[in-house]
């Protein structure tokens, strides 16, 4: 419900016997969400428990995350080595239909079939046996469990360490791995986080890269057709331009940012010892380790055909404030100041879990809380070097409520937006798991939160647009809840400008915390 504002809860009533926690939740009941899917569901119909879907809605909200933890009674150790399950909610005509099923990769196959782990996963899982059992097992589990878009007439189940897998969009069956027509080699890495230029330069694109990594690391930045264009031929899915730029030092870079201009990453100051993981102690992920006292680097890649590449052959760097980013909100090219300026959720350090910890365990407390900041780069201070791009960034805290999954309306990726929708701790300050839907005013400050606590816990909103020449805040905002009262998944429906709730939708699913999703329209 609005934070402050009259009306019924969203959700179930807490039991009166629940604590009134400082935090506003119990671990009990957040912790409740991780488990596995069991069940795979074809086109089943869906009504809204309360309030009406908006007839407008029409299109698919596809969604990726981890949908199976445990196998064999081993848990993974993080939630993040997951087997990708995608879901599907269709919207038509005030009517929604559910579908789900898991990406059969090759190690998800494997693994139903042994009823244990056979692969180590990235973020820390371990094969049964110890470390014996997996010293020198370097296999990569490609799990397509981070995002899901539409590129041409295939869904993209992505994990950014590897090759995508290409699904049909109707009946979410795996067609198997995809090189996208020879574009990328066998196993070669491919980010889970496309942004989708709405059409800085013609037609809309999907730009993205991936990253080669290593004492020095080379960034591919790729940009493919998004539509087909009869005019030139080109179609949906084809790549159209390309580039390679090589950096000094290990990159983790999971997200970036575009502007009509340029590509903008943000290179975490991270070191990398892999002795651990070769011994079989640590999973790779594991072995990252923040560089106190050292900034990381912005790397301002010009992108291909654009002004910036004719006037910039080589990429911009500038030193980066301290702290440890994942993901960007936006990005965009100030007119009046010429500055570009880059929106991120920052974090104090790298936020990670030991070897020994137990994820459903976790104390809050302990771990940073995400913060969105704006870095505002002066380019000629940059392209000067030196001290000058020393001083080249000012900060400033847009937001400092803990909060992540921030995006703005679709139509203003790359652009100056004038708001941005994320999911926010239940808590004005501290770190908790996410309950509210904040809509921030970047021009103003203003803010609305919309929250499912003590009892529901957020995963990532999207934003659906109501269409490209209506107001920026006119649209919707899809919200998939754990529902603790119930131990089910809910999909909520908010208007995007007021966050007033449309339509809670109860999924006969349940769905541990997602990772990241995609709407397409029509
Ligand atoms: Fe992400």
């Amino acid at each position: 419900m609005m934070e402050g504002s009259p009306g019924p809860p969203l959700m179930t009533a807490a039991p009166a016997s629940a604590p009134a926690a400082a935090a506003g939740y119990e671990r009990g009941d957040w912790a409740s969400a991780f488990r596995n899917v069991g069940v795979e569901l074809d086109g089943v119909e869906l009504r809204a428990a309360r309030g009406s879907i908006p007839t407008e809605l029409v299109g698919t909200l596809y969604r990726n995350g981890p949908g199976r933890l445990e196998r064999g009674g081993q848990w993974v150790h993080h939630p993040f080595d997951g087997d990708g399950m995608i879901t599907a909610l269709r919207f038509d005509a005030g009517k929604a239909t559910l579908r789900n099923r898991f990406v059969r990769t090759e190690g998800w196959l494997a693994e139903e079939e042994a009823g244990r782990f056979v692969y180590r996963g990235v973020f820390g899982t371990q094969k049964p046996g110890g470390p014996l059992a997996n010293a020198f097992d370097l296999r990569l589990k490609n799990i397509a469990n981070t995002h899901v878009v539409r590129l041409g007439d295939q869904l993209l189940a992505l994990w950014e360490a590897a090759e995508p897998h290409a699904l049909d969009p109707e009946t979410l069956d795996t067609r198997g791995i995809t090189l996208l027509d020879g574009v990328l080699k066998k196993g070669e890495a491919f980010s889970a986080h496309p942004r989708f230029d709405p059409g800085h330069h013609g037609a809309a694109r999907m730009v993205t890269f991936g990253v080669k990594t290593g004492p020095s690391s080379t960034v591919r930045l790729m940009e493919f057709a998004a539509v087909d264009d009869p005019a030139s031929g080109v179609r949906a899915g084809q790549l159209i331009a390309e580039r390679r730029d090589s950096f000094k030092g290990f990159a983790f870079l999971h997200d970036f940012a575009i502007t009509p201009n340029w590509a903008v990453f943000l290179q975490n100051a991270v070191a990398f010892n892999p002795l651990p993981f070769v011994m079989g102690q640590k999973g790779a992920a594991q072995c990252l380790a923040s560089k106190p006292g050292e900034a990381g680097q912005f790397w301002l890649i010009p992108r291909p055909g654009s002004a910036a590449a004719a006037a910039n052959p080589k990429p911009i760097q500038v030193p980066a404030p301290e702290g440890f980013v994942f993901h960007h909100l936006n990005a965009f090219e100030d007119e009046a100041t010429g500055a570009l300026v880059v929106d991120s959720i920052f974090y104090d350090d790298f936020p990670s879990i030991g070897p020994e910890t137990d994820f459903r365990t976790i104390d809050f407390d302990t771990i940073p809380a995400g913060r969105l900041q704006r870095c505002r780069i002066n380019l000629e201070a940059a392209r000067r070097g030196g001290a000058s791009a020393a001083a080249a960034v000012t900060t400033e805290v847009l937001e400092e409520r803990c909060c992540e999954f921030a995006m703005v309306n679709p139509h203003r990726q790359g652009l100056q937006a004038r708001y941005a929708w994320m999911a926010v701790a239940g808590r004005e300050r501290g770190n908790d798991p996410l309950q509210a839907i904040e809509k921030l005013d970047l021009a103003s400050g203003e803010r609305r939160v919309w929250s499912a606590a003590p009892r529901g816990f957020v995963s990532e909103p999207v934003m659906v647009p109501r269409d490209a020449t209506a107001s920026e805040d006119a649209g919707w905002v899809l919200v998939p809840i754990w529902n603790s009262a119930r131990c089910g998944s809910d999909l909520v429906v908010l208007n995007a400008a007021d966050l007033s709730e449309q339509a809670v939708v109860e999924l006969p699913l349940a769905i541990p915390y997602g990772l990241h999703g995609s709407w397409v329209a029509g």
